[in-house]
């Protein structure tokens, strides 16, 4: 009986936060629908976002430093071929001898279809949106430039 209510919470609990990956989309949509110049979205400019590196207030970054080249692909921790930028791990650019990691010994892909957990927890992706905004660009993304990206990440199969 104990588990039985455990799992009925559980399942409660994944129906108000799970969402899929195009409905997301489609709220994107609707924020960015509100700017009057609205024409759509963007794979090849979502591409471009995601690679394009910035010079923003931490000094030069991108996405895709974190992120790996090809979204689809698994960043580990230090043996993989793939590097990514120390910080996605650690807490500074340059981490010394001992340093500890903050647990993360790999960064899953960023593409749904590698990675299906992706883009379905509406509060974890506004929320790493707002982190990896603010560090990258010093601003938060808008809604032209999730819904960009996340046409982009949609359309690598
Ligand atoms: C300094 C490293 C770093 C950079 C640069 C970075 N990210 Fe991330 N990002 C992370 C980490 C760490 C996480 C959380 C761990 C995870 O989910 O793999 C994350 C998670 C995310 C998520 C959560 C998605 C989900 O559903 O789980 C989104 C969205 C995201 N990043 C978008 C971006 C965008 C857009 C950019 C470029 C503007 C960017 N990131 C740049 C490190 C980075
Ligand atoms: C995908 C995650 C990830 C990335 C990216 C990453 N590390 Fe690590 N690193 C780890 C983990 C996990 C450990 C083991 C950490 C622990 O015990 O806390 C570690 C440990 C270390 C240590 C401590 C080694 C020791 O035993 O003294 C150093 C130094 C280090 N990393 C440097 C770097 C540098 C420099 C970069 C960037 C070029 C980098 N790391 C990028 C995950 C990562």
């Amino acid at each position: 009986m104990r588990l039985f209510i455990a799992l009925c919470l559980f399942f409660a609990s994944l129906a108000a936060a799970a969402m899929t990956p195009e409905q997301l989309l489609e709220v994107y949509r609707a924020a960015a629908a509100t700017a009057s110049h609205f024409k759509g979205f963007s794979a090849e400019r979502g591409r471009t976002f995601y690679e394009a590196k910035i010079t923003g207030p931490n000094g030069e970054h991108s996405c895709a430093g974190c992120h790996g080249p090809d979204p689809r692909s698994t960043i580990d921790g230090h043996g993989g071929a793939i590097r990514a930028e120390c910080r996605a791990c650690h807490l500074t650019d340059a981490p010394g001898p001992g340093e500890r990691s903050k647990m993360r010994r790999h960064i899953r892909p960023l593409a749904p279809s590698a990675n299906p957990d992706r883009f379905t927890d509406a509060d974890k992706v506004e929320l790493w949106f707002d982190v990896n905004c603010f560090f990258v660009l010093g601003r938060p993304c808008t809604a032209q430039e999730k819904g960009d990206l996340l046409t982009y990440l949609l359309s690598v199969k």
